[in-house]
């Protein structure tokens, strides 16, 4: 499964369909993350139960030590039925990056009106679109660990610009991060005082900030050094034109682009 190194990979990309349904699950069986049922849905899939033991109980499995704990499994289930039946009602969007044939990037995009696919259940606000004109939004990347920063996510968002496009454009939205910073003496100090800790705090003034035009100064985003966070990066998206609007949290932007 792991990548090799030495060898140079050659990228492609493809619709996420009823036909290719079957490398989307297999891609997310790889990967942390929900399958996008998130932003699709507007919320998790609740869990069978409050605590430990009713999990356990409702998953017929009395075994509750870590390995055998059947929630993950029962979850993963119920994410793909969900989006299984999205995408059979042509509700569900994304694209899909192979690395030779073998899923190896996700990103999910669609129109306002699907993300959220609003229920019976409220959606909490943050899930909607920013701005009420954005037809569009582009909303999850994800890569697998071992093909992370090779250019996976910039080559799917490439690509869902170009599906937007093809199905009649509009004007898209998306949430990057502006810029990521790796600091390991602030996970230290976090580890040492506390999340919400006053060291944590004062360090923190410390901490970089970029000069977004007609936006001000915003904060870093803490990374590591192979994972950014699932809304991308503002560089990929200024590539393609899209243009930073407002502000979006400490260290967030939302870039609009119409197509
Ligand atoms: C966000 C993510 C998809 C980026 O994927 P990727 O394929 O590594 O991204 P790319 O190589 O295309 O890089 C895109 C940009 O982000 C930057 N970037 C990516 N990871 C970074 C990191 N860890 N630190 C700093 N910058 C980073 C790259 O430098 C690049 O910017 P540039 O072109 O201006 O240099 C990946 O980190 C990831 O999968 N994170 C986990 C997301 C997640 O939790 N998904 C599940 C959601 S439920």
């Amino acid at each position: 499964m792991a990548a090799d190194a030495r060898k140079p990979f050659r990228f492609t990309t493809k619709e996420l369909s009823r036909r290719t349904f079957v490398d989307f699950e297999r891609f997310f069986s790889q990967v942390h993350g929900c399958m996008c049922v998130l932003y699709s849905l507007g919320g998790h899939i609740p869990k069978p139960g409050r605590t430990a033991k009713e999990i356990a109980e409702q998953l017929g499995d009395p075994d509750r030590s870590k390995k055998r704990f059947p929630l993950q499994e029962w979850r993963r289930q119920q994410e793909s039925r969900a989006m299984k039946e999205l995408v059979w009602k042509g509700q569900a969007h994304g694209i899909l990056v192979y690395a030779d044939g073998e899923p190896v990037g996700w990103c999910q995009y669609g129109r306002t009106s699907e993300l959220p696919v609003v229920g019976p259940k409220k959606a909490p606000e943050r899930l909607f679109a920013k701005d009420p004109t954005s037809e569009w939004r582009i909303t999850c990347f994800t890569t697998r660990m071992d093909h992370r920063r090779r250019g996976v996510a910039t080559i799917a968002l490439e690509a869902a610009v170009e599906a937007i496009r093809k199905r009649g454009g509009g004007w898209i939205e998306a949430l990057p991060i502006v810029f990521g910073h790796y600091d390991p003496e602030l996970r230290e100090l976090r580890r040492t005082y506390g999340w919400r800790s006053e060291e944590v705090k004062e360090y923190l003034k410390s901490w970089p900030v970029k000069d977004v035009p007609g936006i001000g100064p915003v904060q870093a985003a803490e990374l590591t050094p192979r994972t950014a966070p699932h809304f991308g990066v503002m560089s990929m998206f200024e590539r393609l034109g899209f243009v930073p609007t407002q502000r979006n949290g400490q260290a967030g932007v939302v870039m609009r682009l119409k197509v």
